[in-house]
C-alpha cells in the first residue's frame, strides 16, 4: 500500500521573543544574531503550556482547516519531540487523551531535529504494512524550557512550536523512497541529559539543558545534508531540477545557504521557518511547509524534498508529492 500526506497544520505559541530580549542577560545584539543565524524572532510557550498542548492545538487547527478530515478515525499517533512533557507517560498518549481519540496507538520518538521526517518514514511503513490507515505525525517542541540562558552561543537559537501531518493510504506513491542515518560518535556534540553519564568517552553535563558544539554540528550538517540530498534523488531516480522545493530543518540560515551552494540549488527554492520562529527542532519542517503553503508557494502536485538533521547526530530525508 502506498501513502500520501493529506494535510499539514501547525501551532506556534503567542509569546514573541525578539533578539533584543537576550541583551537583558547576555552580551549579544540583533546584528550578530541576524547575520550569524538568520533569526529575528522566536516564540516561547507559556509557563503552563507544554509540548502536548502545542500538539493538541496543531491537531485542532488541522481539523478546522480541513473540515473533510475526521480525526476520530485516526489509528496511530507519532510524536517526535526532544522536549516531552515528561518521560512517562508519553507525549503521544497525552495528545491521544487530549484529542479524545479512543482507537489509536500512540508512540513518542526521540531523534531530535530529524524526528518529524523519521515520523513520516514510520507512518509510510505502517501504511505499507497494511496495519494502519490514518496516522498523525507530530513534530513539536518546547525548547525554551530546556535552554541554557547563560550560554550565548545556543540560547539565541531556539524557539517553540508544533506541526502535524496526516498520512493516509494512496493509490499512487506520493511518499517516495527515504534515507535515514545516524552517527552516534557525535552524541556529545548535541545533547540534553539528566543522567550523569559518559557519552563518547566524555563526562557530560547532566543539568537538563541543551548543550551544543555549534561549529562541529555546523560542518557536519553541511557535508551530511548535501550528500544525503544527492543520495535521496539517486535512489528515487530523480534530478534536482524535478524538485519544486527543498525544506531542510531550519537550524541556521547559513547552513541552508551552505547546502544550497554545495549542491548548486537556488536558495529561494529552499523553504524555512528560521526567520520568525528560530530553530524549533522537530517542528521546523512542518512550520516551514505551512508558511510556504499559506504564502501560495507550495501547490498541489509539487514535489518537495524534506530532510531533517540534528541530535544523535541523526538525519532522515524523504521526497513527497503534495
Ligand atoms: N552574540 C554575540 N556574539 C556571540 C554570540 C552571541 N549570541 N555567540 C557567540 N558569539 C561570539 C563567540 O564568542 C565568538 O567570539 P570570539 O571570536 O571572540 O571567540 C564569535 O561570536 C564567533 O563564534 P562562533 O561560535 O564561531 O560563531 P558561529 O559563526 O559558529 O555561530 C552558531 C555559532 C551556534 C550560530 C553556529 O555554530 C551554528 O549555527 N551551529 C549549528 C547549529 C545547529 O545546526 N544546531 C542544531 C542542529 S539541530
Amino acid at each position: 500500500m502506498e501513502s500520501k500526506i493529506t494535510a499539514i497544520a501547525v501551532y506556534a505559541p503567542e509569546k514573541r521573543i525578539t533578539n533584543s530580549y537576550f541583551q537583558q542577560f547576555i552580551d549579544t545584539n540583533d546584528e550578530w544574531i541576524v547575520s550569524r543565524t538568520g533569526i529575528r524572532e522566536r516564540r516561547f510557550a507559556a509557563d503552563d503550556e507544554f509540548t502536548s498542548d502545542l500538539c493538541i492545538k496543531a491537531a485542532k487547527n488541522l481539523a478546522a482547516e480541513n473540515p473533510e478530515i475526521a480525526l476520530a478515525d485516526v489509528d496511530f499517533i507519532i510524536v517526535s519531540t526532544t522536549t516531552a512533557d515528561q518521560v512517562m507517560p508519553s507525549t503521544a498518549s497525552q495528545v491521544q487523551n487530549g484529542l479524545g481519540l479512543t482507537n489509536t496507538g500512540a508512540l513518542d520518538i526521540m531523534s531530535a531535529c530529524s524526528g518529524f521526517v523519521y515520523g513520516l518514514v514510520l507512518a509510510k511503513g505502517l501504511i505499507a504494512a497494511g496495519t494502519h490507515k490514518k496516522v498523525l505525525v507530530f513534530g513539536a517542541e518546547t525548547l525554551s524550557k530546556f535552554t541554557d540562558f547563560t550560554d550565548r552561543t545556543s540560547c539565541i537559537l531556539f524557539g517553540d512550536g508544533a506541526g502535524v501531518a496526516l498520512v493516509e493510504p494512496s493509490e499512487k506513491a506520493r511518499i517516495f523512497k527515504v534515507v535515514t542515518g545516524s552517527d552516534g560518535s557525535h552524541g556529545k556534540d548535541l545533547y540534553l541529559s539528566q543522567n550523569n553519564n559518559i557519552v563518547n568517552g566524555e563526562q557530560i553535563d547532566a543539568n537538563g539543558k541543551i548543550h551544543q558544539n555549534g561549529k562541529v554540528v555546523f560542518k557536519w550538517a553541511i557535508q551530511t545534508v548535501s550528500s544525503q540530498i544527492i543520495k535521496l534523488l539517486a535512489i528515487n531516480s530523480m534530478k534536482l531540477e524535478e524538485l519544486d522545493w527543498i525544506i531542510l530543518h531550519s537550524a541556521n540560515m547559513r547552513i541552508l545557504e551552505g547546502v544550497a551552494n554545495e549542491i548548486n540549488y537556488p536558495i529561494d527554492k529552499m523553504l524555512s521557518s528560521i526567520e520568525y520562529l528560530g530553530n524549533t527542532s522537530s517542528a521546523s519542517i512542518p512550520l516551514a511547509f505551512d508558511i510556504a503553503s499559506k504564502a501560495g508557494k507550495i501547490k498541489q502536485g509539487n514535489k518537495v524534498l524534506m530532510l531533517g538533521f540534528g541530535g544523535g547526530l541523526t538525519f532522515s530525508g524523504v521526497i513527497v508529492e503534495i
